[in-house]
């Protein structure tokens, strides 16, 4: 367990940078950490709904930069993580059943989830929004274990979705990329944080 200050000073740490210093590089062991703390991320129905694209590609980075609001922290950072959402292949049977079997539960029980799960996503208003909410989750994980490590991010939600699709390859009908999320060292100290109070927030029924 961590202590509950050192793990504030984590949270307080972490922010939305807005320029990096592109001359410091993130270590493979860093990097790749960060993208465990991803993958270990919880998923509805432990789908797994994401896969991650890890921009290290200067020119990529600037051909993309013009759709994301001409935002700096596209060029500037070090890994650009693009977090898909693979809403098709989890509404696929030969997917999900996969998902569950590896449970390694009893054929029953396997059959039980999966009946579940299908029902499920039968209702779901939409299963392009509910994979990308799944991404969300893990782009948490991203930062907030990069912050563990002295790393920074910013979350990017600010751009041209058809546009940025387009040149990473992502086919609509079966993908979606609703965020990114750039890492590297900042350049700028933080600003400081806005926060509503605990007790504005927080609802305690006993
Ligand atoms: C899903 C999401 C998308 C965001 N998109 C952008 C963005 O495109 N550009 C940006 O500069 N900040 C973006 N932000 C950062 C927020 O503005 C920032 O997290 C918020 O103002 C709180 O500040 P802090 O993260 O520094 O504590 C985004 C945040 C989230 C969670």
């Amino acid at each position: 367990m961590q202590d509950i200050s050192q793990l504030l000073e984590v949270l307080h740490f972490r922010h939305a940078c807005k320029l990096f210093d592109n001359d410091k590089k993130i270590s493979k062991e860093n990097l790749n950490f960060i993208l465990e703390s991803a993958r270990l991320a919880p998923s509805s129905f432990g789908m797994e709904h994401w896969r991650f694209i890890v921009i290290k590609n200067q020119e990529l980075k600037k051909i993309l930069k013009p759709f994301c609001w001409d935002q700096a922290q596209i060029t500037t950072c070090d890994a650009l993580i693009a977090i898909v959402a693979k809403h098709k292949l989890v509404s696929t049977p030969s997917y999900y059943e996969a998902m569950f079997a590896r449970k390694g539960i009893d054929a029953d029980a396997t059959q039980a989830y999966i009946k579940k799960y299908a029902n499920y996503i039968h209702v779901l208003p939409s299963i392009k929004a509910w994979s990308e909410k799944q991404c969300y989750i893990a782009a948490s994980n991203i930062m907030n274990y990069s912050a563990m490590i002295g790393i920074d991010s910013c979350p990017i939600e600010g751009f041209e979705r058809e546009n940025v699709e387009k040149v990473l390859g992502i086919d609509d009908s079966k993908e979606s990329m609703p965020l990114f999320v750039a890492l590297g060292y900042r350049t700028n100290l933080q600003t400081p944080k806005h926060r509503l109070p605990l007790d504005e927030i927080v609802e305690i029924v006993e």
